[in-house]
């Protein structure tokens, strides 16, 4: 990784949302009320994640109406093309002009099972065909009981970092179990605090460098409401939306937190 200025970066998870033809009337809104505010995407980027079969279908409004919304995909195989029922591969989405991959959210460890290892093959696998992974890592309640905030957290990354090759570009996107689809976000203090000893992490596993260039993004019942105080903090940078991603308009207002940032 190369730059030390980290553009922040607001992406929309979709998970299991939205057709392909809500997903074009959703991304046209987004754009509309972005182009309204007169957004500027080289300040703020912003990134949507659609469901796999929407993404052909998205992917074709961004570069019809030349709009600067990066296209990214929930999920991916650790494997080459082969036969694989169900799976999609990474030089499948590279070719969709897809940019960056989730791995390691918790719907996915949690409900399909996927361990660190797995969650490490896939960051390989997306970095191998020129996608940059978003990693996700974070504690359930019960974790943050026992081990507190930051460990496990940690655990993960160390985990999906490690065997990384040395110029990979990757971001990080610290997701406390808890707060996904709760309501109940960490306080911004948390949030800061994890996201310093994420940094930390990386710079004593991959260098300083690679420390300062990493975008580390909060998610967890983010909304236009308490983005600010998120991105107030030195170490958030951006942050990885669930429900509130669903809603163009209020999408919009996240993504539009400067106008907010400094205010209360
Ligand atoms: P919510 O914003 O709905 O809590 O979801 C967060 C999330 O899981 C994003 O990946």
């Amino acid at each position: 990784m190369s730059a030390t200025v980290r553009v922040p970066l607001i992406a929309g998870n979709w998970k299991m949302h939205l057709d392909h033809l809500q997903a074009i009337a959703h991304v046209q809104k987004l754009s509309w009320s972005l182009k309204d505010a007169k957004h500027d995407y080289a300040e703020v980027e912003v990134a949507v994640f659609p469901p796999f079969t929407d993404l052909r279908s998205v992917q074709t409004l961004l570069a019809a109406d030349k709009l600067a919304v990066r296209l990214g995909a929930q999920d991916l195989s650790p494997h080459a093309p082969g036969a694989l029922t169900g799976d999609i591969a990474a030089e499948f989405l590279a070719k969709l002009e897809v940019r960056y991959v989730i791995v390691g959210h918790s719907e996915r460890r949690n409900g399909h099972g996927e361990d660190d290892g797995t969650v490490a093959a896939k960051a390989r696998a997306a970095v191998a065909s020129g996608l940059v992974p978003v990693i996700c890592v974070g504690e359930t309640a019960a974790e943050r009981e026992e081990h507190g905030g930051a460990a496990i957290a940690l655990a993960q990354l160390e985990a999906a970092v490690a065997s990384l090759p040395a110029d990979a570009e990757y971001v990080i996107a610290y997701e406390p179990v808890w707060a996904i689809g709760s309501g109940a976000a960490a306080t911004p203090d948390d949030a800061q605090t994890v996201a310093r000893a994420l940094r930390e992490c990386v710079e004593s596993l991959r260098g300083e460098a690679d420390s300062l260039a990493v975008r580390v993004l909060y998610g967890g019942s983010v909304t236009s409401q308490n983005i600010a105080g998120f991105l107030r903090q030195p170490d958030v940078d951006g942050a990885l939306v669930g429900g509130a991603s669903l809603d163009p308009d209020e999408f919009s207002r996240i993504v539009q937190f400067r106008k907010h940032v400094t205010a209360g």
